[in-house]
């Protein structure tokens, strides 16, 4: 495939800092949308606001959406309920405006969550079953059918992303602190299943798509594990200088409040779609994956 012309909205973050630079390694040509350009490639816009200079656009071929405030940054209150959901509903429709006059337009990717599934029920969550009903399944819901406006203009995809595994951020990096005091931490119970995705699988899940142009909602996932077996392969890798610790349920509740259920309430997620249409990971044991991690 030749060079395209790929942007990226909300580009700055943890996953896409390490797209730009698998992308741009490949030939493409990355700008990236926000709020604070710094660097080069980057694009002011204020998508609240609805700035964006167009003409700096008319080229594009691909667009990927990854804007959105965390979902595990700060607790759930109403109003963060209303930020987590405008900056990705509106910033997704400013962008559809935008892309109505791109015309060399080719495809948009969209990220999701495996959070779309709820957290009821213990089968295995593939792409043919309905949405949850909880808050982050119907936010997911309303994200993916925003996704979905951009099929007037071009091919749709929509990567459900699991927990990124990254050095760079994320989960891993929240527990720094208590990683560098060599304490391993599980949850409730620890049995709850955790589906994970090594940040270099998606990165080349992404150019996977560019490529192959599937069409449709994918779980961009390579294995679920429990929590137990997060802390157990920490330990492992500290050459098991440290200690397993429990953090209990109500803990996390009393913390965290409703969003306590992403890390209480686990789910089995299926990658067979992904790896039916073609796409091979490179981790796919958790130990290898979290060989990124520094030592703490
Ligand atoms: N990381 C994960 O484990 C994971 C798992 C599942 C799904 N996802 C989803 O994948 C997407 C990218 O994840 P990430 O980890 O790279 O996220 P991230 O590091 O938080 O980056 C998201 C980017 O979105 C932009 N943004 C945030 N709030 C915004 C707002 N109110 N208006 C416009 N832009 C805003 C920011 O760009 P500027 O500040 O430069 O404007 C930011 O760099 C997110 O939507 C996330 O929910 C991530």
């Amino acid at each position: 495939m030749g060079q395209k012309i790929i942007l990226i909205a909300g580009g700055s973050g943890l996953i896409g800092r390490a797209l730009c630079y698998t992308l741009r390694n490949k030939g493409h040509i990355v700008y990236v949308l926000s709020r604070n350009p710094k660097k080069e490639g980057d694009i002011f816009w204020n998508p609240m606001l609805k700035e964006l200079d167009s003409a700096l656009l008319e080229g594009v071929q691909v667009i990927i959406n990854l804007t959105g405030e965390g979902i595990g940054e700060k607790n759930w209150t109403t109003n963060r309920k209303i930020a987590l959901r405008d900056s990705r509903i509106q910033t997704a429709s400013f962008l559809l405006e935008k892309a109505k006059k791109m015309e060399r337009l080719e495809y948009y990717i969209g990220a999701s969550g495996v959070s779309c599934y709820g957290f009821e029920g213990h089968e295995e969550k593939n792409e043919a079953l309905p949405f949850g009903s909880d808050f982050l399944s119907k936010l997911v819901q309303e994200w993916e059918q925003a996704s979905d406006l951009f099929l007037e203009k071009c091919p749709v995809v929509k990567l459900r992303i699991a927990v990124v595994l990254s050095n760079d951020g994320g989960l891993l990096k929240k527990f720094q602190p208590l990683l560098k005091l060599r304490f391993f931490p599980f949850f409730g119970d620890g049995k709850q299943l955790l589906s994970w995705i090594h940040i270099d699988d998606l990165c080349r899940l992404f150019d996977f798509c560019i490529e192959q142009r599937p069409q449709g909602s994918f779980n961009a996932v390579s294995r679920n594990d429990s929590s137990y077996d997060f802390a157990k392969a920490l330990l492992k890798k500290s050459e098991r200088r440290g200690a397993i610790i429990r953090i209990p349920g109500w803990l996390i509740k009393t913390v965290f409040g409703e969003m306590s259920v992403v890390i209480l309430k686990g789910i089995r997620v299926s990658n067979a779609k992904i790896k039916a249409a073609g796409f091979v990971f490179k981790y796919t044991l958790l130990e290898d994956a979290l060989s990124i991690i520094k030592k703490p």
